[in-house]
């Protein structure tokens, strides 16, 4: 433990020496809307690519997005109203350049994942359908399926990546750490593999570029609507590698998770897993569901101009507010008079889910409660995508661009996504050097973690680092992380993935006490209000020592 109570973290994870090698232009770590969008822009640019993913290709966050994807699809909606909404919701802290290239270029990006073969829903005119979601002051997210809009994505981009042989897809895949040359340029990544008929164990992807791709970290948290895979590796592996991170601090949780103990299909796959909670989509607010709270009160109207659909923070803030002084673990949300025909229609995945927990919503109200969502900072970028690493690139969740700020806008995700990999396929056509020779392959030394302790880790990171915040649940939530920073365990693929969660969590932890106010889905009981003083970006990296080291950015 250093002087501050943080752990010390270790600079790499304890791992084999790579028994094989392959060489590709560009390794892309992850396969949801980001990885596979780089991969296809890459290869339109000639360039040979090899993806990598920790379990199948769509595993990931994107399959489950619901509500969509917002842009500028109608002539009376405009960039600056979009860019307008986004800023509102970023509380001060979005990038206003990174902003308007994302409204601006978002449009065209959407146009392409439909000629790379995604259908969105369209009315009887042929019109894209466009609906609304919390903090939009209009309709313009398009969806798939009604609300299986990550499922319809993630099938038509994986189409595609298959059809193109010069895609070598790796999956069941963890990449491990960041290969770097002399002058810390990144050159690939090791990463063990599960394989049959492909290269097996631990092995070594050599590479001219690496994009970071590999999606959030919501399993650092009890209750999350992310998948299992969402531990934070990227973050991880970024840090380890010396690569500053920001805003992660910022963790936006999603105020309607549906509130079961474990359905059918989602069950705990193993101890060492966060349940996942099922989404019910904003998109359901957005089409007329209301909040209410026990006494049947909608909530909601009258704190927010946009009442249930105001940002997620402020609904995430009022809900909890409702049950704590109820003493309930979840306020209820009312589509009773949407009317089974519509929900069955416009919410398949949603009816599905509620009906598998035994709640017609229909006929009955939905119990809901927020749950970690989304990661709005991430691995620092500029607006190129490209890292404080030569050669290393982020895209995605993984990613901080710039564009979230405090609170990311709803559906602006998968947009993100698709911008940034087009931005990132330029900058990596443009300027990529040759290969270069990595120094650290076989280095010895390294951790690997516990995984047992993992439910403990999760449920002290929602106590004490969730909704709301303070300082002395903060710094117990640090202790608890840092004893289990030194429970060394044998490398296997849960053990590293534990020392990932760790290390966001320790991360998490640090920028979270430093921030000494309230801002956007950082929420400090002990300092209600946002201050200018705080305006500005925490740094987070790795120093030699293992010791995380902040540097403050304003803005
Ligand atoms: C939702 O459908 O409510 C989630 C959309 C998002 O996270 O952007």
């Amino acid at each position: 433990m250093t002087r501050s109570g943080l752990p010390r973290l270790g600079q790499r994870l304890r791992a084999p020496d790579p028994g094989w090698f392959e060489s590709t232009d560009v390794v892309v770590v992850g396969s949801g809307i980001a990885g596979l969008a780089v991969a296809l822009h890459l290869r339109e640019a000639g360039l040979h690519v090899t993806v990598v993913t920790k379990v199948n290709t769509d595993d990931g966050s994107t399959r489950w997005a619901q509500g969509g994807i917002a842009a500028v699809l109608d002539p009376t909606d405009s960039v600056e109203r979009h860019a307008h909404d986004t800023m509102v919701a970023g509380a001060g802290l979005c990038d206003p350049v990174a902003v308007d290239l994302l409204v601006r270029e978002g449009p065209g990006r959407v146009r392409e994942l439909m000629r790379w073969g995604a259908g969105f829903d369209r009315a009887a005119d042929g019109g894209l359908l466009l609906t609304r979601e919390g903090g939009h002051h209009a309709n313009r997210v398009v969806h798939a399926g009604g609300d299986a809009t990550g499922a319809e994505i993630q099938r038509a981009l994986h189409t595609a990546v298959c059809r193109d042989p010069w895609i070598r897809l790796f999956e069941h895949s963890l990449a491990i750490d960041l290969l770097q040359d002399a002058e810390g340029r990144a050159c690939g990544v090791t990463l063990h593999v599960l394989g049959e008929g492909t290269p097996d164990g631990v092995g070594a992807v050599l590479a001219r570029a690496v994009v970071l791709a590999s999606g959030g970290m919501g399993q650092v948290y009890a209750a999350t609507t992310n998948p299992v895979v969402s531990t934070g590796d990227g973050v991880a592996l970024a840090l380890r590698a010396g690569a500053a991170v920001t805003d992660v601090e910022f963790v936006q949780f999603h105020p309607t998770a549906l509130l079961v103990d474990g359905p059918p299909g989602t069950a705990r796959p193993s101890l060492a897993c966060a349940t996942q909670q099922p989404l019910v989509s904003e998109a359901l607010r957005g089409e007329g569901g209301y909040l209410r709270d026990d006494d049947g009160r909608r909530f909601m109207v009258g704190l927010h101009e946009l009442a249930e659909l105001a940002p997620r923070d402020v609904v995430a803030k009022a809900s909890h507010r409702v049950m704590r002084a109820a003493g309930t673990r979840n306020v209820w949300l009312d589509a009773r008079h949407l009317g089974a025909t519509f929900l069955a229609g416009r919410f398949p995945t949603i009816v599905a889910s509620c009906l598998a927990a035994g709640i017609d919503p229909a006929k009955d109200l939905i119990p809901v409660a927020p749950a970690a969502h989304y990661a709005s900072g991430g691995v620092r970028t500029d607006r190129r995508g490209r890292t404080t690493i030569p050669g290393l690139y982020a895209c995605g969740e993984v990613a901080c661009t710039g564009v979230h700020g405090a609170n990311r806008l709803a559906s602006n995700s998968l947009l993100e996504g698709l911008v940034f990999a087009r931005r990132i396929a330029d900058d990596v056509a443009g300027t990529l050097p040759g290969q270069c020779d990595p120094i650290n392959l076989g280095a010895t030394g390294g951790w690997a973690l516990d995984p047992t302790l993992r439910p403990r880790l999760q449920q002290a990171m929602s106590q004490g680092a969730g909704v709301l915040r303070g300082g002395d649940s903060l710094g117990e939530t640090l202790a608890t992380v840092a004893a289990l920073a030194g429970r060394e365990a044998p490398a296997d693929t849960a053990s590293w993935e534990t020392a990932n969660l760790v290390t966001v969590a320790a991360a998490l932890l640090a920028a979270a006490l430093r921030r000494e106010e309230t801002r956007g889905s950082h929420w400090r009981e002990d300092f209600p209000d946002a201050r200018d003083d705080w305006r500005g970006h925490l740094m987070i990296r790795i120093d030699r020592a293992g010791t995380l080291a902040e540097t403050w950015e304003p803005l």
